[in-house]
C-alpha cells in the first residue's frame, strides 16, 4: 500500500501555507478536501451544491460524500505512491475509512491556540487565479495582484467559531488515534510561517 503524510491541525492553522513546501521536499501531490469541495461548487456539481450549505456554516460535511470524493481521487495515477492529505481526515470514521485505501506513514499536527486563529481566517485572502494564500497582516500580497484577491465565504468570525468547534469535538480525537498508533508529529505552528516549515522539514526528514 502506498505511504501518505496528514496534515492535521485546526482551521486557519497553516495547512495549506505548509503545504507548497512539503509536496516539493516529498513529491507527493496535496490532496485537500476543502479545495476539492470548493471546486465542486464553483463548477455547480450536485456535490458542491450539497456540500455548500456545510461549508458555509462552518459544519463539517458528511463522511460518505467526503469518503466518496477520496476514493475516487485515490484511484488517479498521480496518487500511486502517497498524497498529502491536507483536510482530511476529520473524524474517526474517515480515518477508518482511510485505513483501508491507504497507509498512513506520518501524521504533521499543526498546533496553533483558538485565540490566534480567528485573526488568522478572518484576514486570510485567497488569489482565484494562482490559489495562492495572503494575510492583510501576516502575509500581504503584491499590490499588482492585491485587487483580484477573494475572501472565502466561510471565513467570517461566526462560521470560524462553528468550525473550531467542529475541529475540537469531531477532529481532535484523531490526534490520540493516531498518536496510539506511533505516526503522530507535533508542530509549533504558533509562530513565524518560516519557523513553522522549519520544524516540519525536520519532522520529514527525521
Ligand atoms: P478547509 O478548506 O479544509 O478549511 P480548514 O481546515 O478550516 O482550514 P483552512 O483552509 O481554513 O486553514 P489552513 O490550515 O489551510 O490555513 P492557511 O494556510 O490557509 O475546509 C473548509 C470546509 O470544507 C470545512 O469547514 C468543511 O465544511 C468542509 N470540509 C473540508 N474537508 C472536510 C472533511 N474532511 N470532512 C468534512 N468536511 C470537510 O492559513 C490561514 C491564514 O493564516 C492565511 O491567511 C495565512 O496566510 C495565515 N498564516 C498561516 N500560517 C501563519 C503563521 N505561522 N503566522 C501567521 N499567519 C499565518
Amino acid at each position: 500500500m502506498s505511504q501518505s503524510i496528514v496534515l492535521f491541525g485546526p482551521p486557519g492553522a497553516g495547512k495549506g501555507t505548509q503545504a507548497e513546501a512539503i509536496v516539493a521536499a516529498t513529491g507527493k501531490p496535496q490532496v485537500s478536501t476543502g479545495d476539492m469541495l470548493r471546486a465542486a461548487l464553483a463548477a455547480g456539481t450536485r456535490l458542491g451544491i450539497e456540500a455548500k450549505k456545510y461549508m458555509e456554516a462552518g459544519e463539517l460535511v458528511p463522511d460518505n460524500v467526503i469518503v466518496g470524493l477520496i476514493e475516487e481521487r485515490m484511484t488517479q495515477s498521480d496518487a500511486m505512491d502517497g498524497v498529502l492529505f491536507d483536510g482530511f481526515p476529520r473524524t474517526i470514521p474517515q480515518a477508518e475509512a482511510l485505513a483501508e485505501i491507504a497507509e498512513v506513514s506520518l501524521v504533521i499536527s499543526i498546533e496553533v491556540p483558538d485565540d490566534a486563529i480567528v485573526e488568522r481566517i478572518v484576514g486570510r485572502r485567497m488569489d482565484p487565479d494562482t490559489g495562492d494564500i495572503y494575510h492583510i497582516t501576516f502575509k500581504p500580497a503584491p499590490s499588482e495582484i492585491a485587487g483580484r484577491l477573494i475572501q472565502r465565504k466561510d471565513d467570517n468570525e461566526e462560521a470560524v467559531r462553528t468550525r473550531l468547534s467542529a475541529y475540537h469535538n469531531q477532529t481532535s480525537p484523531l490526534a490520540k488515534w493516531y498518536s496510539q498508533k506511533g505516526v503522530l508529529a507535533t508542530v509549533n505552528g504558533n509562530q513565524a510561517m518560516s519557523d513553522v516549515a522549519a520544524e516540519i522539514a525536520e519532522v520529514i526528514t527525521s
